[in-house]
């Protein structure tokens, strides 16, 4: 689904399907033989991430991982839309062999070039037509390791694995359209051996025994996510389960892991409840969270609806509710509404960031004015020389997109005053959810809300590359 572009598909479905309700058996290349999708969506960052020429509307996932020798066996069905006229496109995947891929039932020829799978159907696909993929495929996931990102992807763990990376996982696990600007909805089938717990995002809705010593269980996805989003978690794990709000609750932390992780993952619906008094409400239908215990991963990711957080930030018995108003703040600001690009990221991490501020104040400790004098007055030079609106791939995940980030919007705040503020940030909730948005939507929407012409304040914080002056509250 890409909500963003759907005018423009539609003006452009009606006149090609024009020309394929004519009798001409060779259409003139110029209106119809777009030729190959592209094997990539577009991305300035990420050139070879997603792909052109259709949109996915759903994955159905099947997928068996067996621990002791690492295999992961899938079945992905995807249903999708053709935006051009399609003689082949691609599949994003990271690894894995495939055994087979059909279009609609037919032979689609599969083919690899580095990480993209080629597909050519039997004829050609026309703009506007839905069609099936299935892809049979197996193997030994292989991680990502870019260098200015630690290890990514599907891990294999000693009782289990974890699907946890950002930007790039998906392809690791299943061939995806493997970019957050093509959401999609999911249902995720996870096969392992009886006696493990398995996690995936939204609402559990089935768990039955597959034979063997092994059992699956199923998952809907009802809301559109971002491929990076989605997740399998395998292994020996405490599971907490409730409802909130009438939403099931379903939480797993690590079964060597302290007990007193427990109480801190247990705050998750009140933090979501607090969170929906500043942004509007929760946007998804199931919630929880998964402490793993894995050395190679430091950091949290903000799965849909189920985040994962390294156990490092439970170490030491202190309170981790920062970390996890951070990663629910991303489940509006990132996984609701999603960038369109990469380097609009300041729009998930900045927020998130914010989220952590407020969450602090309302715990009783310091204001978010104080915070943000305290990070105004700490920031090194470099980061004010570091653009937040245009990171490179290497400060994707830098401190000028969180920290400049969350200043630029105290500094909007302090600019045009907490109720305009509010508004902007709910209303930017609102009108995007379950869709994506990029910088330059939300300064006109920042410009909107406010009634204030808002361009050079935000070139100064986003793009500048001095340190601004401090706003004056
Ligand atoms: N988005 C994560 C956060 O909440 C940070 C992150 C970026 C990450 N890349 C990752 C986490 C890879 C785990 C794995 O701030
Ligand atoms: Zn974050």
């Amino acid at each position: 689904m890409r909500v963003g572009l759907v005018a423009v598909v539609t003006v452009a479905a009606l006149v090609v399907s024009g020309c394929t309700h004519t009798q001409t058996p060779v259409p003139t290349p110029s209106t119809v033989s777009l030729g190959p999708g592209a094997d990539g969506i577009g991305d300035s960052l990420y050139p070879s991430a997603g792909n052109g020429g259709y949109d996915v509307g759903n994955y159905d996932l099947d997928v068996r991982y067996d621990p002791a020798s690492k295999v992961l066996t899938g079945t992905a069905v995807i249903s999708a839309t053709a935006t051009a006229n399609l003689t082949a496109f691609d599949l994003d995947l990271h690894g894995l062999t495939v055994a087979s891929a059909t279009i609609d039932g037919a032979d689609a020829k599969p083919s690899r070039h580095a990480d993209e799978l080629v597909l050519t159907p039997a004829s050609r696909l026309p703009i506007g037509r839905q069609f099936h993929v299935t892809v049979k495929y197996s193997g030994v996931p292989v991680p990502y390791t870019d260098p200015s990102m630690g290890i990514d992807g599907f891990l294999a763990t000693p009782d289990g694995a974890t699907a946890i990376g950002e930007p790039e996982v998906a392809a690791s696990w299943y061939p995806v359209n493997d970019h957050p600007r093509d959401k999609a909805t999911y249902t995720i089938k996870i096969t392992a051996p009886d006696g493990l717990q398995v996690f995936s995002n939204g609402v559990r809705t089935g768990s039955e025994p597959a034979g063997g010593g092994l059992s699956t269980t199923t998952w809907s996805v009802t809301s559109p996510m971002a491929s990076y989003l989605a997740t399998m978690v395998i292994g020996h794990y405490r599971v907490l389960e409730g409802t909130a709000d009438g939403k099931p609750v379903l939480s797993g932390i690590d079964a060597r892991l302290p007990a007193t992780i427990d109480a801190q993952i247990r705050r998750t619906p009140e933090i979501v409840g607090y969170l929906a008094t500043q942004f509007g409400p929760y946007p998804f239908d199931a919630m929880g969270g998964i402490v793993i215990d894995d050395d190679r991963v430091h950091f949290a990711l903000e799965n849909q609806t189920r985040p994962i957080y390294s156990n490092a930030f439970f170490r030491g018995g202190g309170d981790a509710t920062v970390v996890i108003a951070h990663e629910l703040a991303h489940q509006w600001y990132g996984d609701s509404v999603s960038v369109n690009s990469w380097v609009d990221i300041w729009l998930n991490e900045g927020f998130a960031t914010y989220a952590e501020w407020l969450w602090t104040a309302h715990q009783g400790g310091p204001t978010v004015e104080a915070t943000f004098d305290d990070t105004y007055d700490n920031t090194s030079a470099a980061v004010w020389q570091s653009p937040p609106g245009n990171p490179s791939k290497r400060e994707l995940f830098g401190y000028s997109v969180y920290y400049r980030g969350a200043m630029t919007l105290e500094a909007l705040r302090i600019k045009v005053g907490d109720d305009a503020f509010f508004r902007i940030i709910q209303d930017w909730a609102k009108q995007r959810a379950f869709g994506n948005g990029d910088t330059q939507q939300f300064i006109t929407l920042a410009e909107h809300d406010s009634g204030q012409q808002l361009d050079a304040f935000f070139h100064t914080w986003l793009f500048g590359t001095t340190k601004p002056l401090r706003p004056t509250r």
